[in-house]
């Protein structure tokens, strides 16, 4: 028997047709006088009726579901009281001549219908899992996306140039994952966490745009948002800025979401600088698609001269004093409210101070021991709160109050349900170049070593390190980090000089950098990139909570593939090769 055609293409056309469809059996359903099968492939379902005079009806009888099976038989209309108007197919069914085993399944772990199936099942059987037409249609679209990116990339004329897998460890980033060497016992290669540096050779050697859509690997602690094997589309270009990294990155944003989403998105994209979206929003990826910004009420707090210890304390230390207008949020029940407070507790915040106005003009807060009632107003008037509205108020150095805040009001606005459906894209650039990490006592790159400074901050990066901005930029999507770049330092004066400051001496730098360093001073272009998470793209585009579903096999929280059960113990010879154990 050969396939004739899909099952969900069938439709009244065919009607008077004979066909011949293969898949596995959603349902099978056994009224004696006839049996009706639900035969499902990954265009959809049809059903097909065996009545008990066919010399298939001993076959019909024996399926189970998830058997593979072939069919043959004629579509006929339905009768108008058997229509299902739910299935694409509903109005045909198929009247069975020849009907063929394929193959047989085992009682399944779970029914394909069943939505309410634990995670670590799913992913047991991921296999079953994906039969779900959900699953199936993130998968085409995935794979729409990803045809949308090559053929836009390759229209502007980049190259689609593959790096390797195996690669050198080198200090700065994440943690690696390492692949021990078998020829060089002792040594290892890593696994990229980025096609980074090889990207930036490839402009060394000439290619002027790259791309490839690079599967990258992360040792760190997984989330929703993040695994520790990933994909990038991942672009570099010569001779450009940032206007035109981004530029570039919209039009392509702009044809994606046409040819997969058939969406109109607007370019240019918003954009901000760093400093602004911290102080409006509290993050460096806000969620643009509702208000419910920011406000230093700090000046208003000293102006009102109360001796409130937790305020006062905040400010002497230099931090600030910070609130959101939750609007329409007085009624927010107090469990509610504590949970925000925990929120906040979470991301470092001592505490969440809060005011309602109820509806009934009165006010209320948990700092009315230390605040009159017309002070309070005083504050709720600042940030331009009225009846019906609640006020979050953090005090703390200001990085604690931009996180906490940030995150409260992510929530606030979730419980709200103001955020609405849409895409909204926005530029934030002008981070800054380098981070103290107190722990290691040193500046580290906010982005990575080879992000050149703004020209203009150049002469800050040994005066004042902090203070350096860097030509890097995000795209943040819904509330969510898509991708990220920056024009790169392309003058090797410049890099052992970000080398230093980062505290590096000249051999350790040498050591660790040595061969991008060396094919820097051959003659470099100017040159910068972008990289956009795929995994991250996908889920934004398929309203999925997690990206594990929408990678096919998904690592799960302790980096473990629940199917294939790595990573796994290996045998003491293939140990003994690797020189990492005695025979
Ligand atoms: P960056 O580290 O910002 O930049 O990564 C770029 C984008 O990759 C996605 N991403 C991830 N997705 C899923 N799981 C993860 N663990 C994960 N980590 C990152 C994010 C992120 O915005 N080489 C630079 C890019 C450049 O400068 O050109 C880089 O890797 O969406
Ligand atoms: P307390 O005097 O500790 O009872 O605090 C009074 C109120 O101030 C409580 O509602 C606390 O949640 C709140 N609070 C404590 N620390 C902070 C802080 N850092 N920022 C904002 N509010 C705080």
């Amino acid at each position: 028997m050969k396939r004739t055609h899909y099952c969900g293409d069938l439709n009244a056309t065919h009607i008077g047709q004979t066909v011949t469809i293969m898949g596995w059996v959603n349902k099978q359903r056994d009224l004696n006088k006839f049996i009706f099968i639900v035969l499902r492939d990954r265009t959809g379902t049809v059903q097909a009726v065996a009545d008990e005079n066919a010399d298939t009806y001993q076959a019909a009888k024996a399926i189970r579901g998830e058997f593979v099976v072939a069919i043959t038989g004629e579509v006929i209309a339905r009768t108008p009281q058997n229509v299902n108007p739910t299935m694409s197919t509903g109005e045909i069914e198929i009247n069975v001549h020849e009907l063929r085993i394929l193959s047989e399944s085992d009682v399944p772990p779970f029914q394909v219908a069943d939505e309410n199936v634990a995670i670590d099942t799913r992913l047991k059987y991921r296999y079953i899992d994906l039969r779900r037409p959900e699953m199936q249609k993130i998968f085409k679209l995935r794979h729409d996306a990803a045809q949308s990116f090559r053929r836009f990339l390759s229209d502007e004329g980049f190259l689609e140039i593959e790096t390797p897998l195996l690669i050198n460890s080198s200090p700065e980033g994440a943690r690696d994952y390492l692949v021990p060497s078998r020829t060089h016992n002792g040594s290892f290669y890593a696994l990229p966490q980025s096609p980074q540096q090889l990207k930036q050779i490839l402009m060394v050697s000439g290619f002027d745009k790259y791309f490839q859509i690079a599967r990258c690997f992360r040792d760190e602690d997984l989330r929703a948002d993040r695994q520790p094997e990933f994909t990038q589309v991942d672009i570099e270009m010569s001779f450009v800025d940032e206007a035109d990294i981004m530029a570039m990155t919209e039009r392509m944003m702009k044809r994606v979401m046409k040819e997969t989403l058939n969406v109109d998105i607007t370019a240019p994209f918003p954009c901000i600088t760093w400093h602004e979206a911290m102080e409006r929003f509290g993050t460096d990826k806000p969620d643009t698609r509702f208000g419910m910004e920011l406000c230093n009420i700090s000046e208003e707090i000293q102006g009102l001269g109360v001796d409130f210890q937790v305020f006062a304390n905040a400010l002497e230390a230099g931090g600030s004093v910070r609130a959101i207008n939750a609007e329409g949020c007085a009624a927010m029940p107090r469990k509610q409210i504590d949970a925000l407070v925990d929120l906040a507790k979470t991301h470092k915040a001592k505490g969440l101070a809060w005011i309602t106005l109820p509806e009934d003009g009165s006010i209320k807060s948990t700092i009315s021991k230390f605040f009159s009632d017309e002070q309070l107003r005083r504050i709720s008037d600042k940030v331009g709160a009225k009846a019906g509205d609640l006020i979050l108020i953090c005090a703390d150095e200001n990085k604690v109050v931009f996180e906490a805040l940030g995150a409260v009001r992510n929530a606030a606005a979730k419980w709200k349900n103001i955020v609405p459906q849409g895409y909204n894209f926005l530029w934030v650039t002008k981070f800054p170049l380098l981070e103290w990490v107190e722990e290691e006592q040193r500046f580290f790159a906010a982005h990575h070593p080879f992000t050149s400074p703004l020209e203009e901050d150049e002469p800050l990066l040994q005066a004042s390190p902090k203070d350096v901005r860097a030509r890097a930029y995000d795209l943040v999507l819904n509330g969510f980090e898509l991708g990220g770049g920056s024009i790169r330092i392309h003058r090797r004066e410049l890099q052992n000089k970000m080398f230093d400051v980062l505290g590096f001496t000249k051999e350790s730098a040498e050591e660790g950098f040595g061969y991008f360093l060396k094919a820097l001073s051959y003659g470099t272009p100017p040159h910068g990139g972008i990289a956009l998470g795929f995994d991250r793209l996908i889920m934004l585009l398929t309203n999925a909570d997690s990206l594990r579903e929408v990678i096919a096999f998904p690592k799960v929280k302790d980096a473990s593939c629940p199917m294939t059960n790595a990573p796994n113990d290996v045998s003491a010879l293939q140990l003994e090769e690797l020189g990492l154990k005695n025979a």
